[in-house]
């Protein structure tokens, strides 16, 4: 992939949050996942890369845009696989709440996991930690690696855990480990992404979630050398299906990182619609002036860049509506 992709992957994200910031805190769920969704489809046009969606909004049938198999570029170029997550968190901006981002990752074609919507059983954590935990291991053993691995004592480790009833039993151990958590009421991919980061506060994310999100995750955490695993979780026969059609066999396996990116290469993008601890929200400033803040990174490289963007809206004849 051409290094050029990166900036290009970016203006897509940012195209994204400055639309459906514009929703936040409305109550219109439907709408803000609309406007992030139009925005993104319309920047791709302009990328030059021969993509297809593998990751999306749903199946051919159930989505106007960015549906899976869909053709994305100027079709001359890269031939690529695309994850999209257009907005990450609907509700968080419906509410006017934290870390909702809207999200890319793109990777040369064959090479990202064809999740099929469903959950997905995950572990994140961030580069120190790598290599140290497992899906298969215990809570008690995750948590002894992460703080060895960080050189804290467990009463310092926090984890991330969506605010669930499925989650119960995993914060009753986290809890009996000795950990502390951070329950979030929407967006893993942010949770993940977090655990990458020493002052965001995080250090684990267990728990299930979205599987398209996992990938879109898994592509964020091989940019920065963190660690990811997923276990899909089909709750019945035609989900178990969906999985074999999308060329998952053996359903219950545990995915490690390199089989939910094979490649080496890979490019993660978002751009926070509303304040997380990573990311700020956009911002819409006087003079018809907004400013978004992404980060965008390349496997390959490991070069992880913070993009703080000042756009004149009057320029920008995308964002009339
Ligand atoms: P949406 O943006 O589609 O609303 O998804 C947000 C999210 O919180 C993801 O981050 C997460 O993986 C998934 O929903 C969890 O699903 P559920 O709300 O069913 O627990």
């Amino acid at each position: 992939m051409e290094r050029e992709l990166a900036l290009e992957i970016v203006r897509v994200t940012e195209m994204a949050a400055l639309k459906s910031a514009r929703w936040m805190g409305l109550g219109q769920k439907n709408e803000a996942d609309g406007a992030a969704t139009n925005a993104m489809r319309m920047m791709f046009d302009t990328v030059h890369m021969d993509g297809t969606v593998v990751i999306g909004e749903g199946e051919m049938d159930e989505a106007p845009m960015l549906y899976i198999g869909e053709r994305l570029g100027t079709g001359t170029g890269p031939q690529l696989d695309v994850a999209v997550d257009p907005l990450e968190g609907t509700n968080i901006v419906a509410k006017g709440q934290w870390n909702a981002m809207a999200v890319v990752a793109v990777a040369p074609r064959g090479t990202l996991l064809h999740a099929p919507d469903m959950y997905m059983d995950k572990i994140a954590v961030g580069p120190k930690a790598r290599g140290r935990v497992h899906l298969d291991a215990t809570v008690r053993e995750n948590l002894v690696a992460v703080a060895e691995a960080t050189e804290k004592s467990i009463s310092d480790v926090v984890v991330v855990i969506m605010d669930r009833p499925r989650h119960e039993h995993l914060i009753e151990q986290v809890r009996s480990a000795g950990a502390r958590i951070k329950l979030i009421q929407d967006g893993d991919v942010a949770g993940a992404l977090n655990t990458a980061f020493d002052d965001t506060g995080v250090d684990l994310l267990l728990g299930a979630g979205g599987a398209p999100e996992g990938v879109l995750a898994a592509a964020a955490l091989k940019c920065l050398g963190g660690d990811f695993m997923g276990r899909l979780l089909p709750e019945n026969d035609e989900q178990r299906a969906r999985c074999r059609a999308m060329g998952i066999e053996d359903v219950g396996k545990v995915l490690e990182l390199s089989a939910l990116v094979r490649g080496e290469d890979a490019i993660f993008a978002a751009s926070g619609v509303t304040d997380g601890e990573l990311l700020r929200g956009v911002r819409f400033l006087t003079r018809n002036q907004a400013r978004t803040h992404s980060i965008v990174m390349r496997a390959k490289t490991g070069t992880v860049r913070f993009v703080d963007a000042l756009h004149d809206l009057a320029r920008k004849p995308a964002m009339g509506d």
